[in-house]
């Protein structure tokens, strides 16, 4: 099993996106995936058709113990593909657990049990570095960086890359960041290649060589219900995802060879 933290604390660079959709493509190859909602704006349990307003068990209920992890998921369009909802409500464990002994340990504790059935746990998490994203970090092996390549935002990579090492360091020392994805790129910029090879020169193989375009399919998609594979199958945006998930089980198979 592969945990994985989509994460950036920047609003807009394409985290739900990237989770929607990557784990999309890797259902579609075959894996069994599980898509972990904890941004509290639920736009990824509402890309899936969810009534955000109305959910009966979300994730804020297994953050307060009141159910078990396997009751809140539910089946999406794809085969392969689960998903734990999430709504507003999550934005309160923020506030319930601030003075907790132990508040940065519960989202590993309730997932650990739960989550071996899958090849890959994918967690879209909010954009903050606040309780909800520590608890992400402390559960999962591997950070995905989504970065928004039409703006320069190396100051932001840095502190979440410092605070992923914090949390490595105190909390989870098999914490890795695994891969930055370039998302929302324009080639007919230059800023957009200026960013990729600026990243690329400072995080070098950590850096994934498929990169997402800008492309109006992607930016639909939300409202169709499903993801980019089933919306515009011939989309670039289906092109790039699908690239992307090729890369992310490659990068597996090396980790696998490395072990033996
Ligand atoms: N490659 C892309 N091309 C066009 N629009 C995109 C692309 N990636 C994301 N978007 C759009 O950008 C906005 C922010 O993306 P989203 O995934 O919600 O970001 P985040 O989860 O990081 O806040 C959304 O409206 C989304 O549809
Ligand atoms: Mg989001």
């Amino acid at each position: 099993m592969r945990s994985i933290a989509i994460t950036n604390q920047k609003g807009g660079v394409a985290k739900t996106t990237t989770t929607v959709n990557l784990g999309a493509c890797l259902a579609q190859k075959g894996k069994r995936v599980l898509l972990v909602d904890l941004d509290p704006q639920g736009n990824m349990s509402s890309w899936f058709g969810l009534d955000i307003h109305n959910l009966t068990r979300s994730m804020y209920n297994v953050f307060l113990e009141e159910v078990y992890f396997e009751e809140v998921l539910v089946k999406t369009c794809v085969e392969n593909l689960t998903l734990a909802p999430s709504n507003v409500a999550l934005a309160g464990v923020e506030r319930i657990f601030a003075h907790e002994k132990g508040r940065d340990l519960i989202l590993r504790k309730r997932l650990h049990p739960a989550v071996d059935k899958y090849d890959y746990v994918l967690l879209d998490c909010p954009p903050s570095l606040g309780l909800i994203t520590v608890n992400a970090l402390t559960f999962v092996k591997e950070v995905f960086i989504p970065l928004e390549t039409k703006v320069l935002a190396l100051n932001g990579l840095v502190t979440l890359i410092n605070t992923v090492q914090v949390v490595k360091e105190r909390l989870n020392h098999s914490l890795e960041v695994a891969g930055i994805i370039a998302c929302r790129f324009d080639s007919r910029t230059n800023l957009s290649n200026e960013v990729y090879n600026q990243i690329k020169e400072r995080f070098k193989e950590k850096v994934f060589n498929s990169i997402v375009r800008e492309n109006t399919r992607l930016a639909e998609c939300p409202i169709s219900g499903k993801p980019i594979t089933l919306y515009a199958p011939d989309s670039p945006g289906a092109v790039d995802y699908k690239n992307l998930a090729e890369e992310v089980v490659e990068r597996e198979n090396l980790l696998k060879e490395s072990r033996k």
